[in-house]
Formats: structure tokens, sequence, C-alpha cells
């Protein structure tokens, strides 16, 4: 018997959610929290052992494993990115879930094409959004969307629709960020849909959209110079716009402000509502304090977290004296 174990990362946006959905610049880094899955082949669907329902199955997995036409699988998620909080939680699933199923029917299994078919399941689930979550999570590491870049940080290109979005590494200096979790869960669709509908009818709020975009190049630039001070003094400016766009609520502000005396900067990361805000600093031990006083939840974050990985592993039967039997071949299990 064959088994497929898969896992991917979750992701946060240092700057430019929301208007990188409009094609616009952003920088996102994925984080040490990730979705692991084991999948092999059933009689029916089942997940951690429970028969599969609309309920116990996301819409993310049910699209992969109708794209991919597998035969039914038994899926074990062994979850650590906390949904709706803009922790990219649904692209890590759907990244380790397309790598498992892929794998499984000996599809390739290489980032890119993992990113593609995960975004596809993302668009196809919660309506509009960009590839950036999908992208973060199979690259791992630090990625730009829209950003100049030399064409050997070029990972891949997307489009849908009328965006396009040119998707980059970057280097990511050593940096501390702390992530603050209100622990109001808030769907990315309808924050997603709210901007747009609030882009479409006000020239205002398109201008500030525009200006997030700024921001981001002016954020890039200054991480490359390490220049820690203006990348965060920029993160706070982008959390303003990101309010003024009806994205942020009074926990994330609060946060925000406890965490700004001990951070370079803070701000919300993902799609708002609720969610998270995260903080860059070299104090974190206050900024988790601060985040705690205000009722949140603190996770320190460390960078340079490995994208999505996938293992095979044969099973012979065992009564028969069988031997187990790891195959790890170089577009699966990648180890970087
Ligand atoms: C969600 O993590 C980020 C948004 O920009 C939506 C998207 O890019 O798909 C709000």
């Amino acid at each position: 018997m064959t088994t497929i174990s898969a896992s991917a990362p979750g992701k946060f946006v240092i700057l430019g959610e929301h208007a990188v959905v409009y094609g616009k610049p952003a920088l996102a880094l994925a984080i040490d929290m990730r979705f692991s899955i084991r999948v092999s082949r059933s009689n029916s669907y089942k997940v951690n052992g429970q028969a599969a329902t609309p309920y116990n199955m996301s819409p993310h997995m049910r699209y992969i494993s109708d794209k991919i036409g597998t035969s039914p699988v038994s899926i074990y998620v062994d979850g650590r990115v906390p949904s709706g909080s803009g922790l990219g939680s649904s692209a890590a699933l759907s990244n380790a879930y397309a790598a498992a199923i892929s794998a499984l029917e000996g599809l390739p299994t290489d980032k890119e094409t993992i990113a593609r078919l995960a975004y596809e399941a993302e668009y196809a689930s919660q309506g509009r959004g960009s590839p950036m979550d999908t992208s973060a999570s199979a690259n791992g590491y630090g990625i730009a969307l829209n950003v100049p870049y030399k064409e050997e940080d070029f990972l891949w290109h997307i489009e849908k629709e009328d965006n396009a979005w040119d998707i980059s590494k970057i280097d990511v200096p050593k940096m501390t960020f702390v992530i603050g979790n209100t622990g109001i869960k808030a769907a990315t669709g309808p924050l997603v849909e709210k901007v747009r509908k609030y882009r479409e009818s006000n020239t205002f709020a398109a201008g500030i959209v525009d200006e997030i975009g700024d921001v981001t190049l002016d954020g890039l630039e200054a991480m490359k110079n390490n220049d820690l001070e203006e990348l965060g003094a920029l993160m706070t400016y982008d959390h303003k716009l990101l309010s003024i766009l009806g994205v942020s609520c009074n926990e994330l502000n609060h946060m925000v402000e406890a965490a700004i005396p001990y951070s370079y900067g803070a701000k919300l990361t993902g799609s708002g509502g609720g969610g998270c805000m995260v903080a860059l600093t070299d104090r974190p031990e206050k900024v988790a304090k601060a985040i705690r006083a205000h009722g949140g939840t603190p996770y320190v974050i460390h960078t340079g977290v490995k994208g999505v990985t996938v293992k095979t592993k044969e099973h012979s039967d065992h009564r028969r004296g069988g031997r187990k039997r790891s195959k790890s071949n170089p577009s699966e299990d990648e180890e970087d």
C-alpha cells in the first residue's frame, strides 16, 4: 500500500494585502506553523477516520479531488495553522492536500504546479483573491508579488481575469516578528468583496489601494537595506491605509497600538476584520505581553521556513514479512 505524507506552511503578509488582489505589489513570509496531511487509497472518502461529509472535507479539498479525478482516499489532517485568522490556513491545507493527491496519482509535485492547483482551489472556494497565500505556502521562505526582480529570483507568473502577478523570491534579513491573534475569525472572501466594492465605487478608495502598492515597494527597499526603522514605519502607515479601507476592527487597532511602543512598527496582517496583527520588533517578550494584555494570543515568528514537502511510503504486507520502503525523489520530500 502507498501512503503519501505532505505538509505546507501558513504565511503572514508584511505589506500589500488587499492591494495585491488588483495586481499591486505585496510581500509575504512563510511561518513555522504547518498543515500535515497523510493520504492512502480507501473504499470511500474518510477524514481523520470519519466518513467524509461536506462538514469535515473543506471545499478546497473537494475541488482538488474533483480536478485531479482521484479515487476515494482516507485523509489524516494534522493542523497547526489557526483558521480564519489571516495566516493562510486554507492555502496551507490546499497545498498540502494538492501535493499529497498529486503524488498518489503519480502527477508532478513541483512547487509551481502545486501553487497553481492550490490557487485554483482557493479561487473556486473563496471567490476573488490573489495567488499570494498559495504561492507563499508552496515556495516557503519569502516571496514578493509584482515587484522588480532579478531573473534568478523569478518563480512563476499567474493570471486571473484582468489581473496578473509575477511572483519572485526575496532575501529576508534576520528579523523578529510577533503575530497577535485576536481570536476573532473572519473569512477572506467577504472582506475582499468589501474592498472591491469600495474601490470600484470611490476614486479615493482606489487611491488608497494604489498607495498601499507604493508603500510596499518602499518597504522592499527598506528590507534590502536592512532598515528596520523604515520598514516598521511603513508597516504602521500601511495599517492606517487598511483601516481606511474598512478591514481593521477595534481589537486589531488596540493590539497594534499596544505593540507599537516596543516595535519598529505594527499592522494587521491578512484579510483583517479580526484575525491577526503583526509587529516587527527586537523586544518580542514585551510585545507578546502587550498582546496578551489586550486579550490576544501572541506567536513569535521564525523565518526561513520551507514550503510544500511530499514523502511517499510503500508498505508491503508485514504479516508476510514484507518491509516498509520510503521513497524520496528530488521533486518530493524537498528538504532544502
Ligand atoms: C489574504 O491573506 C490576503 C488578501 O490580500 C486576499 C488575497 O490576496 O487573496 C486580503
